[in-house]
């Protein structure tokens, strides 16, 4: 029997989780306010979820979905999850995470900064190109010819390749992107980000610049679309977004 940890249990850590239920893989959930927050979650998951601390979380797991703001990465169970399989779907927002100056300079990336805290841990950066609701409508069975493709990277071959076959029975095929220092190439508002998943691929930065000046005037936010029913992005076409993209810092990006 299978068990997938969660640490960091909201948009993408729940999406996953439903994912990885169907597939009959057991999943342990956890967060920073402790298991007894995620009752309800768990009781919608059904028998074979739980709810646990994040360092039960991370030693349940054949493999770790680390899902967090990235400010809180310094606090993710390094010792716990030594050893194993993490996927690392984090994000640099610096309006939400506070500015880290390796990552505005492009010395590193978001992968190699989570790593690095995690030293023991196979780290395998996956799902931080794709908008949550997408999620749930782009999963298909292998084999299925409107099925999406997912970047991953990541420093072990070995545990990429598990990664690869995990996200397999997921739902979507992988394009290998290389080490975790090729990461930047689906890193936010990169050709291969969120984008190419939208049936428009224009909306989302639509969206982008009104947060933008939502943010700066104070007006209303305007959430991004939940309802776009998505589009199958194909390996072919995602091995050439990520080859052709040029790298985005946050001096670059619309919404930083
Ligand atoms: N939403 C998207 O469409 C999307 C897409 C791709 C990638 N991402 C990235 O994936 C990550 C998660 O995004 P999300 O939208 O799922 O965020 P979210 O809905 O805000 O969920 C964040 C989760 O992290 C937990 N958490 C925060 N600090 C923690 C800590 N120290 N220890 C354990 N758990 C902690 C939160 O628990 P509490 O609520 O108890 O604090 C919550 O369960 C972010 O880095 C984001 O940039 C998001």
């Amino acid at each position: 029997m299978a068990t997938l940890g969660f640490i960091g249990s909201g948009n993408i850590g729940t999406a996953l989780a439903r994912l990885a239920i169907a597939a009959g893989i057991d999943v342990v959930l956890s967060n920073s306010r402790g298991p007894q927050t995620l009752a309800e979650t768990v009781a919608g998951l059904g028998e074979r979820a739980r709810a646990a601390t994040p360092e039960e979380a991370a030693r349940a797991g054949d493999w770790v979905v680390v899902s967090v703001p990235l400010a809180a990465c310094r606090k993710l169970p390094a010792a716990a999850l030594a050893g194993k399989v993490v996927l690392d779907t984090i994000n640099y927002y610096p309006m939400r995470d506070g500015h880290f100056e390796v990552l505005d300079s492009g010395k590193t990336t978001t992968s190699e900064l989570v790593q690095e805290h995690l030293a023991g841990a196979k780290l395998v950066k996956a799902f931080n190109n794709i908008n949550d609701h997408h999620i749930p409508v782009l999963a298909r069975p292998a084999g299925a010819a409107d099925r999406a493709a997912l970047p991953i990277a990541g420093n072990d071959p070995q545990a990429k390749a598990g990664v690869a076959d995990l996200i397999s029975r997921l739902g979507f095929d992988t394009v290998d992107a290389g080490p975790l220092a090729e990461s930047w190439r689906f890193e936010p508002e990169t050709d291969p980000y969120v984008a190419p998943y939208f049936t428009d691929p224009d909306t989302p930065r639509a969206t982008w610049v009104k947060l933008r000046e939502a943010i700066r005037t104070g007006a209303p936010l305007e959430t991004p679309p939940s309802d776009d029913p998505g589009t199958a992005l194909p390996a072919a076409r995602l091995r050439t977004l990520l080859a052709e993209t040029p790298r985005k810092l946050t001096a670059d990006r619309v919404l930083a």
